[in-house]
């Protein structure tokens, strides 16, 4: 890796490492091993929000579809060739063109390639940029009527709310006039049914978690003793969300560039959060993003939504 984005990492992990309680940001989970833990994640019975949300698209696809209308622009926040991307491909009406857009140039250009080969009478116009950020949208060769940012898989709840705002309003301005949010949102519901989903019996979430130690190790030469750490994943009723966290069961003295930490017998490493909204929640936050939720689709047990939101 060049030397130069490996410092920047190695600050960024002293940073998190520095702070009241030690955190390390979610964006480590994902080197190659670390994405198809990922991906086995969204497989695994206990994890409801992958197969539920694709059931809500597969069954609501023609509502969906009469919403949007027309000759739209898809963009996608995120490099999208999942199954729940697909449904919108094949039936919204005369895509004018599909935008994903992500941070990975490489993941990228695998997912366009893949769905190129499927739709090869879509558009695809991929984009890299870092979506927390506004980013020029490419001229289509079509013009479209209206831009439908598509935003699945509940990952605004892994922001905390003010950056989640702020990604909403990123998202309102890629939306332009008369544009549309069409997002999936995990709702709040039996705590042990959502800890479960990150507490799963074959342990794969919990590899998925150790896995970020392992990659520090290997990329940026720190040397955390992976083995004394466990995985932990605990519902938190006041803030509704899932806090991962890995515990160490003794006392390690880690070097992360030019720089010691100590991590006490017990003590934790925040990870990731996961947030669950109520509809009136999220529909808050969205309103003060400039939003108006105009229809929301949910599961018959009302586990997870999806939810279709206006610039008001
Ligand atoms: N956004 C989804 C969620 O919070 C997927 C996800 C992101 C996830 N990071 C994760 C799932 C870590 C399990 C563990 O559920």
């Amino acid at each position: 890796m060049n030397k130069s984005l490996q410092k920047h990492d190695i600050d960024e992990i002293i940073d998190g490492l520095s702070q009241p309680e030690k955190t390390i940001s979610p964006k480590y989970f994902y080197d190659e091993r670390g994405s198809q833990l990922f991906e086995e994640i969204t497989t695994l019975p206990e994890y409801y929000p992958t197969e539920t949300e694709l059931g809500i698209m597969r069954d609501n696809i023609v509502e969906i579809a009469d919403l949007v209308g027309p000759q739209a622009s898809l963009i996608e926040f995120g490099s999208g060739s999942s199954l729940k991307t697909r449904i919108l491909l094949e039936h919204l009406h005369e895509l004018a063109v599909y935008v994903p857009v992500d941070i990975s140039e490489e993941l990228l250009i695998e997912s366009a390639h893949q769905l190129r080969q499927d739709f090869p009478n879509i558009d695809i116009i991929p984009v890299v940029a870092d979506f927390t950020r506004p980013f020029a949208l490419p001229n289509p060769p079509v013009m479209p009527l209206r831009n439908i940012v598509y935003f699945p898989g509940s990952t605004i709840g892994n922001f905390i709310h003010d950056t989640a705002l702020d990604l909403l309003k990123v998202m309102y301005e890629e939306a332009g006039e008369d544009g549309a949010l069409l997002i999936g949102v995990d709702l709040q519901k039996d705590p042990e049914i959502i800890e479960a989903a990150y507490n799963d019996s074959t342990g794969v979430t919990a590899e998925f978690n150790l896995n970020m130690l392992r990659h520090l190790n290997r990329e940026f030469g720190t040397d955390f003793n992976v083995k004394a750490f466990s995985h932990s994943a605990e519902y938190n009723e006041n803030e509704g969300r899932i806090e991962l966290r890995l515990v160490s069961s003794e006392e390690q003295d880690i070097s992360v560039g030019d720089e010691e930490f100590t991590i006490e017998e017990d003590e934790a490493i925040l990870t990731e959060y996961s947030h669950k909204y109520t509809l009136r929640g999220f529909a808050e936050m969205a309103h003060q993003a400039g939003f108006e939720v105009e229809r929301v689709w949910t599961d018959a047990d009302a586990l997870f939504s999806v939810q279709y939101c206006v610039r008001k």
